[in-house]
C-alpha cells in the first residue's frame, strides 16, 4: 500500500523533474509546468469519470483498466463486491432451503406481526385454514380462523396452553395450535393435525361416558335387593349381615364413582350446561357447611371467613361441586381433626376462594398428579379416606369453565391450602338486588 503511494508520487516527481527540465530547455518553464499540471488533473479526473461510470452501471463486469494507485483502487473494489456477491449468493441459497424445507414440512408455519397479521406462511399452513396467496397476505388471522374460542386464544394471548380447533378449510380434521411470540411479539404459529387423537380421546369420552350410563340400571336393581335384604337383616345368619353391609357400602361407593363419571363426561362434553348465573358464595358455602356437618368429628373446626357481599357469576351446581370436595377433602385428610379455613379474597383482579387445612399435607411430587382422574396420593383400596381420585380432576375442569385456576400449597404432616382463582370479570363485591346478565 505505502509502496504503491510512493510509486505514484516518484513518478509524478519524475515527470515534474523532466517538464523543468524541457521548460528551462526551451525557456518555457511555466507554460510547461502548466501543461503538467492540467495533464495530471485530467488523467485523474478521466480515471474517476471512469470509476463513477462504471459504479453507476452497478459495477457489473471487471473495472476500467488503470495503472498506479487507481489500477489498485478498481482492484480492491472489485474484490470486494466479488466477496459481497458471494456472500448474497449463499445467504439466498440458505433462505431457499430454509424456504424449501419449511414448505415441505407436514405441520403448519405461519408467521403474523403482533396485530396478528399474516407475513408468510407454508403450503400445509395453507390447506389447514385454506390460505390463498398473495390475497391472504396482511390480513388477520382472526378474520381467516372464525371460531370463538381461537378468537379468544388470540385475542387474550393464551398461548400457555395449545388449542384444538376445527379445521376452517377441511371437513372433519381437527388442529392443534401452539403459538410462540418473538422479537417484537410477532407470532409464529405451529399447526399440526390432530384429528386421530382427537377421535381416539372422543372415543374414550363416549366409552366412559356410555359405559357408566349403562352400569347406572343394574347398580340400581342391585342396591334395591339389598335395601330389601337389609330390611330383613335380622332372620339372616351374622356371616350374612356382614356381607349385606359390605355389599351395601361398596354399592354406594360404586354409585359415586358413576355420579363422577357421569359429570366429568357432561363437563368434558360441555353438554347440557346450566346457564351461568350471579351467586353469593357465601350461600354456597353455607350449603356445604350444612351438607357435611355429619362428617365432621369433634375434633374438627371450620372456620369460614367469606363476606355476605361477595358474588360469583357462574353454574350453581358446578361451583357447589368444586368448592364442596375441597372441602370434604380438607376434612377427609384432616383425619385426626384440625382446622379448616374457608376463605374469600378479592383483589383487582382475581377473586380467591381457599380451604386451608392442618391435615396430613401431599409430598411436593404428588402437586402436579393431583387433578389427574384416579388419582389419589394413598392408592391402598383399604384405606378408609380414600375416595376415587376424581375430585380434584372434577374441581379442574369446573375451574376451567369459569375462567379460573387451582392453585395448590402443601406440606407433608403441617397442612394443604387449595385456592381458586376467578377472574375480576366473574367477581362482584356488592348486594345489588337484580342481578346483570353478562
Ligand atoms: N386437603 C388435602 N390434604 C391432603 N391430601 C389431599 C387433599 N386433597 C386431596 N388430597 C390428595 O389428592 C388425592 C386426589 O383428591 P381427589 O379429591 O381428586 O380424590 P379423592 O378425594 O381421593 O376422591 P373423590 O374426591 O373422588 O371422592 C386424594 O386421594 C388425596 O391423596
Ligand atoms: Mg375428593
Amino acid at each position: 500500500m505505502k509502496t504503491i503511494w510512493r510509486n505514484t508520487f516518484l513518478t509524478w516527481l519524475a515527470g515534474l523533474a523532466s517538464c523543468v527540465v524541457i521548460g528551462l530547455i526551451i525557456g518555457q518553464l511555466l507554460g510547461v509546468l502548466l501543461l503538467y499540471v492540467l495533464g495530471s488533473l485530467y488523467l485523474q479526473l478521466y480515471q474517476l469519470y471512469q470509476f463513477h461510470y462504471w459504479l453507476r452501471h452497478s459495477g457489473r463486469g471487471a473495472p476500467p483498466e488503470a495503472s498506479g494507485i487507481w489500477g489498485d483502487v478498481f482492484d480492491a473494489v472489485h474484490r470486494l463486491q466479488k466477496k459481497q456477491r458471494k456472500s448474497k449468493r449463499r445467504m439466498r441459497q440458505a433462505l431457499t432451503r430454509i424456504e424449501s424445507s419449511t414448505a415441505a414440512l407436514k405441520e403448519g408455519v405461519i408467521m403474523a406481526d403482533n396485530q396478528g397479521n399474516l407475513e408468510w406462511w407454508n403450503n400445509s399452513a395453507a390447506d389447514f385454514f385454506g390460505l390463498v396467496r398473495p390475497v391472504d397476505r396482511g390480513q388477520m388471522i382472526t378474520n381467516i380462523v372464525r371460531s370463538p374460542e381461537f378468537f379468544r386464544y388470540f385475542s387474550q394471548k393464551r398461548f400457555g396452553e395449545p388449542l384444538v380447533i376445527k379445521s376452517p378449510s377441511m371437513e372433519g380434521i381437527y388442529l392443534e395450535i401452539q403459538t410462540t411470540l418473538y422479537d417484537k411479539n410477532d407470532h409464529l404459529i405451529f399447526i399440526r393435525d390432530v384429528t386421530r387423537l382427537h377421535l381416539m380421546e372422543q372415543m374414550r369420552k363416549d366409552f366412559v361416558a356410555n359405559a357408566s350410563h349403562e352400569l347406572k340400571t343394574p347398580l340400581t336393581v342391585i342396591k334395591g335387593y339389598l335395601e330389601t335384604l337389609g330390611m330383613f337383616k335380622d332372620k339372616l345368619p351374622a356371616s350374612m349381615q356382614k356381607g349385606i353391609v359390605n355389599m351395601s357400602e361398596q354399592s354406594e361407593r360404586m354409585e359415586q364413582l358413576i355420579e363422577d363419571l357421569l359429570l366429568l363426561s357432561r363437563l368434558e362434553s360441555n353438554d347440557k350446561r346450566e346457564e351461568n348465573q350471579w351467586h353469593s358464595v357465601s350461600d354456597i358455602v353455607k350449603t356445604i357447611t350444612n351438607a357435611t356437618a355429619p362428617i365432621l368429628s369433634e375434633q374438627h373446626i371450620i372456620d369460614v371467613h367469606i363476606p355476605d357481599n361477595a358474588h360469583l357469576y357462574g353454574a350453581y351446581k358446578e361451583l357447589y361441586s368444586a368448592f364442596s370436595n375441597l372441602v370434604v377433602n380438607a376434612i377427609k385428610y384432616s383425619p385426626e381433626g384440625g382446622n379448616i379455613t374457608v376463605t374469600w379474597e378479592s383483589n383487582e383482579l382475581n377473586g380467591i376462594f381457599s380451604v386451608q387445612d392442618t391435615g396430613i399435607g401431599i409430598e411436593p411430587n404428588y402437586i402436579p398428579r393431583l387433578t389427574e382422574r384416579f388419582f389419589r396420593v394413598d392408592k391402598g383400596r383399604g384405606s378408609k379416606t380414600g375416595g376415587t381420585g376424581l375430585g380434584l380432576a372434577i374441581v379442574k375442569h369446573i375451574l376451567l369453565h369459569h375462567d379460573a385456576k387451582l392453585q395448590v400449597k402443601s406440606q407433608p404432616g403441617i397442612g394443604s391450602k387449595f385456592a381458586c382463582y376467578f377472574p375480576a370479570s366473574r367477581v362482584r363485591n356488592d348486594n345489588r338486588p337484580v342481578p346483570p346478565t353478562s
